[in-house]
C-alpha cells in the first residue's frame, strides 16, 4: 500500500467492511459535531412526535467525516429502515423511480453523491420531494400525458462534498442542511480509543494520540492507521499499541506529524516554488500539479485551510508562514511584497 492511499480520505475498497462495525449506530454514540448532532436530535424526536416523516436532509462536507453513518443514525433514530444508493449510480430515470415507488412510510432514502446525478435523474426527485409524487410521462409527441404516481411520505438524505455543486432547485428543496466539518483533536482522541475498544486492539493514551493527531480530523483516516499499528504492534511488539510503537509505525508508513499527503505537499510546494508563495489561481494550480479542479477544492484545501497553511484571497491561493516554515523555508517578509 503507497502512503498517500493510507491517508486519503476518500473510501477505499478495504474500509466498508471495518467501517460497518465502527460506525456509531445512535446520536449518543456519535462523537463531535456537536452542533449538528444537537439539531437533528431536535428534529428528529419533533418529527417522531408528530408522528410524521423527517424533513429532507443535506449533509455536506469533505470525505471520511461521518455523512454515511449520520445518514444510517437518522433512519436508526427515526426507527425506520434506510435504502442507499449514490449518484453516479443511478443510469436512467427508472432506476431512481423504482426505489422511489418501493419506499415505505417515513422510510429514509440515503444518495451519496447527490451532486453527481444526471440532470433527467434529478428532476424527478423535484416532485418526489416536494408533494411526494411521480410525474411520469407516458407515450411521446402530441398524444404524451403526464400521469402522476403517488408516494409515500419519505425522509431523502443527500450527502456531497459542497453545497455549491448542487443545483439551486435541488439544494432549496432540502429543509435541514448541515455541513460536517474536520473534528477536533479531543473529539478524535474519544473516536480512536472508541475504534480500539470495538477492534480488541490494546492500546495507550499516547499511541491514540499519536492517531489523533495525524489523521486530518478524519474519522475514517484516523480508524485506518489504527488498524496499520495494530498489524505493527502484533508483528514488532507484543501487540500493545504504545506511544512509541505507534510512531514507529506511522514513521515507516511515511504519515507525517499533519498526516500530509503527497498531493497536499506538492500542492503547497507549487505555491511556494513556481508562484512565490501566491496568490495563484485554482486553475493554475490544478494544471500546476496535475490535479482535478474539485478534488483540490473539496479534498486538499479545505484541510489545509483549516490547518492555517493555506489562505484563499479574492485574487488567488496563498501559501502561509507556517506552510514555509514546513518545508523549512523562510516566510517572504512584508518588505518582498510576494503576497500583494
Ligand atoms: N467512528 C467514525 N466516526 C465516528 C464518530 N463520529 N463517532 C463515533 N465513532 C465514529
Amino acid at each position: 500500500m503507497s502512503d498517500d492511499r493510507l491517508i486519503q480520505a476518500v473510501r477505499q475498497d478495504d474500509d466498508a467492511q471495518y467501517e460497518a462495525g465502527l460506525r456509531p449506530r445512535t446520536l449518543d454514540d456519535y462523537i463531535g459535531q456537536d452542533k449538528v448532532r444537537e439539531n437533528l436530535a431536535v428534529s428528529i424526536a419533533a418529527a417522531r412526535q408528530r408522528g410524521e416523516a423527517l424533513d429532507h436532509v443535506l449533509l455536506y462536507g469533505p470525505p471520511g467525516l461521518g455523512k454515511t453513518t449520520l445518514a444510517l443514525v437518522i433512519a436508526n433514530e427515526l426507527g425506520v429502515s434506510v435504502r442507499g444508493t449514490a449518484g453516479p449510480v443511478l443510469e436512467k430515470p427508472g432506476d431512481l423511480a423504482a426505489i422511489l415507488t418501493n419506499l415505505q412510510d417515513r422510510e429514509v432514502l440515503f444518495i451519496d453523491e447527490i451532486h453527481r446525478m444526471a440532470p433527467q435523474i434529478e428532476e424527478i426527485l423535484y416532485p418526489a420531494m416536494e408533494d411526494y409524487e411521480l410525474d411520469i410521462v407516458i407515450g411521446q409527441g402530441p398524444g404524451a400525458r403526464s400521469v402522476k404516481v403517488p408516494l409515500q411520505k419519505f425522509t431523502l438524505v443527500g450527502a456531497t462534498t459542497r453545497t455549491g455543486l448542487l443545483t439551486s432547485p435541488l439544494r432549496s428543496r432540502f429543509g435541514i442542511v448541515h455541513r460536517l466539518d474536520f473534528y477536533a483533536e479531543a473529539d478524535m482522541l474519544e473516536i480512536v480509543h472508541r475504534s480500539a475498544r470495538i477492534l480488541n486492539v490494546p492500546i495507550d493514551h499516547e499511541a491514540a494520540g499519536e492517531i489523533a493527531r495525524r489523521c486530518r480530523g478524519t474519522p475514517r483516516i484516523a480508524n485506518r492507521l489504527l488498524r496499520r499499528v495494530r498489524d505493527y504492534a502484533q508483528v514488532r511488539a507484543d501487540g500493545h499499541a504504545t506511544g512509541d510503537v505507534a510512531r514507529k509505525a506511522l514513521v515507516l508508513l511515511d504519515v507525517d506529524e499533519h498526516g500530509f499527503d503527497e498531493v497536499d505537499r506538492r500542492l503547497l510546494r507549487a505555491i511556494i516554488e513556481k508562484f512565490g508563495g501566491g496568490p495563484v489561481g485554482l486553475n493554475t494550480l490544478a494544471a500546476a500539479i496535475s490535479e482535478e479542479k474539485d478534488a483540490i477544492e473539496d479534498i486538499y484545501e479545505p484541510f489545509l485551510m483549516q490547518i492555517g497553511f493555506l489562505d484563499r484571497t479574492p485574487r488567488g491561493r496563498v501559501a502561509t508562514p507556517r506552510a514555509f516554515a514546513y518545508f523549512g523555508l523562510p516566510a517572504p517578509g512584508k518588505d518582498q511584497k510576494l503576497w500583494e
